[in-house]
């Protein structure tokens, strides 16, 4: 039997569909490469139709690298590797904001597997938006002013002291992590480290500063970057049916997760890949 998947782009710049493969079923090393390549080139892939458990997530996003343990999001019960994102009424979303994940950390993520598990009857549709595109249709005088550029990144700018307030055990979590976490700063553009290509490293989730500025330079030209970076021209927008996956390259994208769907419940499960420590270099 051929193990070739297909790989239907879905824009010029972002996003591929895949088809081919049964992911509740160990993937051979070749059909796993197809896979990591697919999703290097195209940045975010989708597949439907995979009922995965949380322990087939967890064992698929190991081939991918180690995995992040988050510092305050729930997890399933017997799987800490992955988190989970049920959002209603008493949990309204908190990810409806254009993020890069866990930029807070030296070594932010390599990557995200996310499963939709329960779906509103319509809405909750996830956009991811291409770094590479938004470095990649600067102007040559801007490149070189951000080449080398390294902005801040703080934990507490999505995750903010008054929305974990709720119990003394949240706070004590809160608090901890922030000591965890104190502010890191990354390359303003980042080189992949497998690929080579450059991609904006900005995000309005995590990001609060260009450290080697002025601070209103720093506001105007973060300003600036941060709204490049989410023009509709570079996005790809996913409309999940249950048991779709979306696996994507968190080096290079930004994602925004739509919050159109209250009252409704939306619950995704996401296993988080570790990933290497941001860098630029010239080319
Ligand atoms: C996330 O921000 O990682 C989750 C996105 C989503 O729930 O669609």
């Amino acid at each position: 039997m051929s193990e070739r998947i297909t790989v239907t782009p879905l824009g010029p710049y972002i996003g591929a569909e895949i088809s081919g493969l049964d992911l509740t079923r160990p993937l051979s090393d070749n059909q796993f490469e197809q896979l990591y390549h697919a999703q290097l080139r195209h940045q975010v892939v989708f597949l439907r139709g995979q009922d995965i458990t949380p322990q087939q997530q967890r064992d698929l996003a190991r081939r991918f690298g180690d995995l992040h343990i988050h510092p305050v999001y729930p997890h399933v019960k017997e799987v800490e590797e992955i988190i989970v994102l049920d959002t209603h009424n008493d949990n309204p979303p908190d990810n409806d904001n254009w993020h890069t994940d866990v930029t807070f950390i030296d070594t932010p993520p390599a990557g995200a597997i996310l499963a939709a598990k329960q779906l509103p009857e319509v809405g909750g549709d996830t956009l991811w938006t291409s770094g590479i595109a938004a470095w990649e249709t600067l102007s040559a005088p801007l490149k070189a002013l951000l080449g080398g550029l390294r902005a801040e990144h703080d934990f507490r700018k999505s995750f903010p002291e008054w929305k974990y307030r709720n119990t003394q055990e949240e706070h004590r979590r809160w608090l901890a992590a922030v000591e965890k976490n104190p502010p890191v700063l990354h390359p303003v553009v980042r080189t992949h480290p497998v690929t080579g290509r450059q991609a904006l490293f900005v995000n309005n989730g995590f990001t609060t500063r260009i450290v080697d500025l002025a601070e209103k330079e720093s506001e105007a030209l973060l300003g600036f970057l941060l709204e490049h970076a989410v023009k509709p021209e570079f996005q790809v927008r996913w409309r999940w049916r249950e048991g779709d996956l979306a696996i994507w390259d968190n080096r290079v994208t930004q994602h925004y997760a739509n919050a159109d769907y209250m009252p409704q419940r939306r619950i995704m499960h996401r296993a988080t890949i570790l990933g290497d420590r941001p860098f630029y270099r010239a080319g």
